[in-house]
This record gives C-alpha cells, structure tokens and sequence, in this order.
C-alpha cells in the first residue's frame, strides 16, 4: 500500500506533557489520529518518532523506497542537522516540514531551517493541525 511517513525527532515522544504553553495537549498519539484522518483510503500512515539524528536518517533513506511523501518534524535538529538535510536531498518525493510552534516568533537560533533547503512547503504555528494539512497536501500530490 501507498505510505505517507510521517517523521519526528528529539523530544516529541513527550507532545503532551512537554512545555503545553507551547506545543499543546495533544499528544503523539492524537498526531498520529489526526494524520490517519487526514489520510485517503488507499493511502496509509507510518508515523516514527526518535531522539537519534542517525535514526531519522535511516528512516528518510528507508523512505526512499516505501514512501510517496513524507511529512518532517524535525525538533532541534532543523536548526542544527546538515545530515538529514543530506538525507532529504537523497529522497525523490514531496517532503513538507512541520512546526506545531511558529518558530518565528521565538528565539533567532529557531528562525533557520536547514530542513527549509529541501522541503516543498513548511507549516508552522498551527499547532499540531499542522500536521493534518501536511497530509492533506501529500494526499493530492501523490494521487
Ligand atoms: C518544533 C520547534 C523546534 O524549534 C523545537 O526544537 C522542537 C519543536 C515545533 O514543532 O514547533 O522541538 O519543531
């Protein structure tokens, strides 16, 4: 079956119970909910979440062959990691980058994506609705 991956890094396992002033109370969990119902039959979700850059790597280079979009939180590492930069640049598909925070509108150190080189689109500060637009937007590009 057609999968859309949906990728997160550092500290999203705790969505929920992490700063909720900022990122909500949603956790995970209800990401992965609100993704499914974004979905389209025929078209299924894989959501992963990790604390390890390499990781993440491994499952953008895992997508390369078993998904047709992938949607990427990439946490801290957006403003730090070449390396999945590298990894999203060696994947064919669409690729959208979420923030649930307007990243924007906090520290400067937030304000660069090296993950906004390679991404087609980036939603930030829609809180965790960012990601169903992500998958609705992946939907129509790979039907
Ligand atoms: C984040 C924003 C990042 O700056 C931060 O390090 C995160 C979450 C967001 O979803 O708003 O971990 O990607």
């Amino acid at each position: 079956m057609t999968q859309i991956h949906v990728l997160n890094g550092p500290n999203l396992n705790l969505l929920g119970k992490r700063e909720p002033e900022i990122y909500g109370a949603a956790t995970l969990e209800d990401v992965e909910a609100l993704c499914r119902s974004a979905c389209a039959e025929g078209i299924d979700i894989r959501l992963r979440q990790s604390n390890h850059e390499g990781q993440l790597i491994d499952w953008i280079h895992d997508a390369r062959e078993t998904a047709a979009g992938i949607v990427i939180n990439p946490g801290a590492y957006t403003h730090t990691s070449i390396a999945i930069l590298d990894a999203l640049n060696a994947y064919a598909g669409p690729v959208v980058e979420v923030h649930i925070s307007n990243v924007h509108k906090r520290e400067s150190f937030r304000h660069v994506s090296y993950v906004s080189l390679r991404a087609d689109g980036v939603i930030a500060g829609l809180g965790v609705e960012g990601y169903a637009a992500a998958v609705r937007y992946l939907v129509q590009r790979i039907r």
